[in-house]
């Protein structure tokens, strides 16, 4: 008991066939200390009867905006100047797309638009509609505003589909919503991250290189933002002219046999690697032991490169559970190519990188990513890499705790 004592939660139901499971989440609430009030919208009330969320929350269930004996008690003003949390659960997609567009019409979405307190949409439909995009689009722009996105899971919907779109269970709400009260948990804490950035150097001769634009500056952001999140962060660097976040343990290499090396060591203890470095495909097949000469009369040069190893590739297939994620960094075809790499590489995410456009991805300030996974795909649109970097972390921290 006590988790959420005197916690004041104002449970929002949308009109879905989970809108069923509110009576059990409204207990367990209450049965850590919360202090519960119901609103629903019409379509909600087909689903489960205002009598029942009355007698589990044990007030009245408040489902009209323009309702002149709820005005003269607790009327919607101070319903939303009430709550410490607005939980929207089941949150269908007819309720998270009126929500992105403010709409006041009816009671819920009022108290949302009027509601100082933060707010926590957990998704509930069916899988195609929740990859539509405009509803990818609507859930990304919510959580760019702050509101916080808890689910959906995954697995057998009431359509008969498989898939994402399931409301999250009673119990995991009310861990998140333990969680959300409980900041000094962070969300990542104890979770063991490696993470390469930067480029690689493959050596011609002592004096000259292989190499690419990588600044290093997204996975250096990466580590930061992880760190923040409470993991225990490692950073497989290539040459990069950047500072150690705070709290990041560092390992400099230069090659990618070098990464590769460093990248398989440990690896036992690593809960999520992240692969952000841009690692040369190919190395010279010789480095010449000293500088070399340009011959005279001698105007082409050709030199042999042979294979690199694969390292998130390898890294895959050594530890099934380690939860892998990669870029793609692309010029064309960004969506065929980064789905391919998912598959073949048997990654659980990857982040489509857009190389071809100006002012994001290689040594830029900021970026923009497509995160694909095997059925789902997250939009994160064109910010600086920080704000990127964390955006992509709480969508790998979802996908990763949902198992
Ligand atoms: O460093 P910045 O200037 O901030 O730029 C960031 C970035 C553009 C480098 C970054 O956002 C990015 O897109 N990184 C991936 C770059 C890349 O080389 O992608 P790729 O499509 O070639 O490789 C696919 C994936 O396999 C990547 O996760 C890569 O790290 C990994 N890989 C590739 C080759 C190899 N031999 N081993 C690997 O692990």
């Amino acid at each position: 008991m006590s988790a959420l004592l005197g916690k004041k939660i104002l449970l929002g139901i949308s009109g879905g066939i989970a809108a069923y499971k509110c009576a059990e989440l409204t207990r367990r609430l209450k049965d850590q200390g919360a202090d519960v009030r119901v609103v629903m919208t019409n379509s909600a009330k087909e689903f489960i009867t205002p009598l029942t969320m009355q007698a589990v929350s044990g007030h009245a269930v408040a489902d009209s905006l323009l309702d002149p004996r709820a005005e003269a008690g607790m009327g919607h003003i101070e319903l939303a100047k009430w709550a410490d949390l607005i939980l929207l659960a089941p949150a269908t997609a007819n309720l998270i797309a009126r929500l992105r567009a403010g709409f006041a019409d009816e009671l819920l979405t009022t108290l949302c638009v009027a509601a100082p307190a933060p707010i926590a949409v957990s998704p509930a439909m069916n899988m195609e509609m929740y990859l539509a995009p405009a509803t990818q689009e609507n859930i990304n722009v919510l959580a760019q505003r702050g509101l916080h996105i808890w689910g959906p899971g995954k697995g057998p919907q009431a359509c008969g589909d498989i898939g994402p779109g399931r409301m999250l269970e009673p119990d995991d709400l009310v861990t998140r919503a333990i969680d959300f009260f409980n900041p000094e948990k962070p969300i990542l804490a104890g979770v063991n991250i490696s993470i390469t950035a930067g480029p690689t150097q493959e050596a011609l001769d002592p004096v000259r290189y292989i190499s690419n634009h990588s600044s290093g500056k997204m996975g250096f952001s990466l580590a930061e933002a992880a760190q923040q999140m409470g993991a225990n962060v490692t950073l497989i660097s290539g040459p990069v002219h950047l500072a150690t976040p705070a709290g990041v343990n560092r390992i400099d290499v230069l090659s990618a046999v070098d990464m590769h090396q460093a990248s398989l060591q440990g690896l036992n203890d690593c809960d999520i690697f992240i692969a952000c470095a841009a690692v040369a495909d190919y190395r010279p097949e010789q480095v010449a032991d000293q500088k070399m000469k340009k011959q005279q009369g001698v105007d082409d040069l050709t030199i042999k490169l042979v294979k690199n190893p694969d390292i998130i590739a390898d890294v895959a297939s050594a530890n099934d559970n380690t939860f892998c994620v990669g870029f793609a960094a692309e010029t064309q075809d960004v969506e065929r190519y980064a789905l391919d790499k998912l598959k073949r590489k048997k990654l659980k995410l990857i982040a489509a990188n857009d190389v071809a456009k100006s002012g994001q991805g290689f040594n830029s300030e900021k970026n923009a990513l497509t995160v694909f996974s095997e059925t789902e795909r997250f939009a994160i649109t064109l910010a600086d890499k920080k704000i990127v970097a964390q955006q992509l972390l709480a969508i790998i921290a979802q996908q990763y705790f949902a198992g």
